[in-house]
């Protein structure tokens, strides 16, 4: 049975185009709310292969998404290399900051206390219909490594963007460290099922100065891709440079060696299709459009279904938020399925 996604991202011919949801698990879903109260904490969550599996597999059931993303968090990588994470509700992920060379010297990685991830995307795999096909995916060096410098994600990460200035050796440090783990990382979701993976370098527009965006986005991207693809060679990759300007998603697109850019709300149709013009592109409906959904939400898709090419997976410009009736994404799913180009 062939997976559309996966033939989209090798820029092969489909009956139509292919659709998956950032978020799509998560708390706009009531199943997803029962079991994650089950779970205890949402770190308990992405650590149970079973509850972990399961939430996974609820939006492939309810709506029949191309691709299942495995249900697990960027934070992960950090609480792997010996961090102390909690989830509060209202205040986000928090975590000790690593802000000088000693605490950087007490990080080492430990795949032992993630291996749940791999087993998670073994049950997943088990479990999938043979047209679905199943994402692993990692935070970029940069983004987890604002977290880290942060110690929380809440205030637009004042510390991370500083230190990027008056400290570049010490966060390139970080992201050396980054990079073996989550190389290692990402490595073992492939061995345990994962057909395609995605960087999610959701913080990558707060670094509005070219240079900076060069040293910690498109480099440390190019090494991981680079590392990756010396191990396997024909792996599809997705790169997300959320907030990044159109120059620098253009850069990004040519000099990262990613097979499919995922594109942000920000950019503009004519945008997208500039950068289509470069590379496979994935995106990018505001997640506002689909909470308000009506006939908004139908000519939004129909504007993306239409203007952009074939080399396109449809998706959301960032992650399905809690507000979002589930109703509305399953209209979007339908109307993207009876869409033939
Ligand atoms: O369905 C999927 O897309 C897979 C699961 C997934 C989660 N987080 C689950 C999650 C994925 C791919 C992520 C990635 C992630 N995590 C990112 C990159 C994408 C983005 O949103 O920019 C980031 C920055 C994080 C870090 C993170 N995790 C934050 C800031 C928060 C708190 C914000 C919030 O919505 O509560 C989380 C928690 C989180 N990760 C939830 C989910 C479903 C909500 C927690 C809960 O259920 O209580």
């Amino acid at each position: 049975m062939p997976k559309i996604f996966l033939e989209t991202l090798q820029r092969k011919p489909t009956v139509r185009k292919p659709i998956w949801l950032m978020r799509q698990a998560g708390r706009y879903l009531p199943d997803y709310r029962a079991v994650r109260q089950q779970a205890g904490s949402f770190l308990e969550l992405c650590l149970n292969p079973d509850l972990a599996a399961e939430v996974t597999l609820q939006p492939i059931r309810h709506f029949g998404m191309d691709a299942a993303i495995i249900f697990a968090d960027i934070l992960l990588v950090p609480y792997a290399l010996g961090l102390n994470l909690t989830f509060q509700e209202g205040e986000g992920p928090v975590l000790p900051p690593c802000r000088d060379a000693s605490s950087l010297k007490d990080l080492h990685w430990q795949f032992d206390r993630v291996a749940a991830v791999a087993a998670s995307l073994q049950r997943v795999k088990a479990a999938l219909p043979d047209e679905t096909a199943l994402i692993g995916f990692a935070g970029s060096p940069w983004t987890v490594a604002c977290y880290m410098l942060e110690g929380h994600g809440k205030t637009g990460f004042p510390t991370a963007r500083a230190l990027a200035t008056t400290e570049p050796q010490l966060v390139q440090e970080l992201l050396e460290i980054l990079h073996h783990a989550t190389l290692d990382y990402l490595l073992r979701q492939i061995a345990a099922g994962a057909e395609c993976l995605q960087l999610f370098d959701s913080w990558a527009g707060l670094l509005t100065d070219d240079a900076d965006f060069n040293a910690f986005v498109i480099q440390p991207t190019r090494r991981l891709v680079t590392a990756l693809r010396e191990q396997q060679p024909d792996l599809p990759i997705i790169g997300f440079p959320r907030g990044a300007t159109l120059a620098q998603y253009r850069r990004y697109a040519r000099e990262t060696g990613i097979t499919m850019l995922g594109l942000d709300q920000n950019l503009t149709l004519a945008e997208a299709q500039q950068l289509q013009n470069i590379i496979p592109v994935q995106g990018n409906l505001d997640p506002a459009i689909l909470v308000r959904g009506g006939d908004e939400l139908t000519s939004a898709v129909d504007a993306l279904l239409n203007n952009l090419g074939s080399a396109h997976v449809v998706n959301l410009g960032h992650g399905v938020v809690p507000e979002t009736p589930p109703a509305h994404v399953k209209m979007m799913v339908a109307q993207v399925k009876n869409f033939r180009h």
